[in-house]
């Protein structure tokens, strides 16, 4: 099984899963009818955030056709990812025990049903292999905000580290012997400045370079933020969790997450970096 599924406050593992309705390219949730149960059975509960990640044509749950008015007329890729990330968004409200609902946008942001919050992410397919989508939804009463990334670490190449990456960061980054952890560091901090844009900027309306933020990425899985950048609101630190999927799928590719609970401080999933799915 390939994806990624987890968490919430306690570390209390269980085995539900949700169950959802099959993806379909041109499908709408209100047109399907339930399926199989959830081949992902792990997951964390007592939740008050719910993560998804999956291969985009592994998405079970259809969107709204609300929804799929957003992106009437895009190209097909652009519809699949769209509805993909839409859908594990769906599934995620499902398991924290929220109905499913449109997710609407804010410009570009999505605008999250009454009851939660979230952050979406998609990475394109690579040598003929699908594309992944992810989304994580928390609940408004505990989750403040959250961004969530996805990227293909082995993009992020030296030829963008003075683009992406402030001097302490590329010092880091050139002082570590190349290999794994080096494509593999420079992936996280990329991917953790998404997500922390996709986290503060719905929030505050502000922008922030991406010399602003300084990500000290730890093999445990997680990460630090570090942002100079006055963000009302904002920590200017915070902790995140980095992910893989399952070994030998995708191993390219990395998940970034940061989530602000209501009370201003990190909110830190305690999932592994990287696990397998049965
Ligand atoms: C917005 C941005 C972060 C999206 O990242 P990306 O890697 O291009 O695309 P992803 O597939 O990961 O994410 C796309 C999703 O991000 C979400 N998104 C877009 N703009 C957003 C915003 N302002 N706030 C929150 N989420 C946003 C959307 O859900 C979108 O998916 P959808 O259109 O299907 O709903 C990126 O395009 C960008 O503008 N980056 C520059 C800003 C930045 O990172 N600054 C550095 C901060 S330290």
């Amino acid at each position: 099984m390939n994806g990624m599924e987890c968490l919430g406050k306690s570390g209390e593992h269980d085995s539900t899963g949700g169950a959802g309705t099959p993806y379909e390219p041109n499908g709408t949730r209100a047109a399907r009818s339930e399926s199989s149960p959830h081949p992902c059975g792990h997951g964390v509960s007592g939740r008050a955030l719910v993560v998804f990640c999956r291969r985009i044509g592994e998405v079970r749950s259809g969107w709204f056709p609300e929804e799929a008015a957003l992106v009437e007329g895009a190209a097909e890729c652009r519809r699949r990812e769209f509805a993909a990330a839409r859908g594990l968004a769906h599934e995620a409200m499902e398991k924290l025990g929220v109905a499913a609902a449109p997710v609407l946008r804010s410009e570009r942001a999505p605008r999250w049903p009454e009851g939660v919050t979230g952050a979406l992410g998609h990475a394109s397919g690579r040598k003929g292999q699908d594309g992944w989508a992810a989304a994580a939804v928390g609940r408004a009463d505990a989750v403040r905000g959250i961004g969530i990334d996805l990227e293909w670490a082995g993009r992020v190449g030296e030829r963008l580290w003075s683009r992406l990456f402030n001097e302490a960061e590329r010092r880091a980054l050139e002082a570590m012997p190349e290999g794994e952890w080096q494509t593999l560091s420079a992936g996280i901090g990329f991917s953790a400045k998404e997500a922390f844009y996709k986290l503060f900027q719905p929030l505050t309306g502000r922008w922030a370079d991406f010399h602003d933020a300084t990500v000290t990425a730890r093999q445990d899985g997680g990460f630090t933020l570090e942002c100079a950048a006055e963000l009302p609101g904002i920590p200017s630190r915070l902790e995140g969790r980095w992910m893989r999927p399952a070994p030998g799928e995708a191993p390219d590719l990395v998940l970034c997450l940061l989530a602000l609970s209501v009370d201003g401080t990190s909110l830190l999933p305690d999932f592994p970096a990287s696990f397998s799915v049965p």
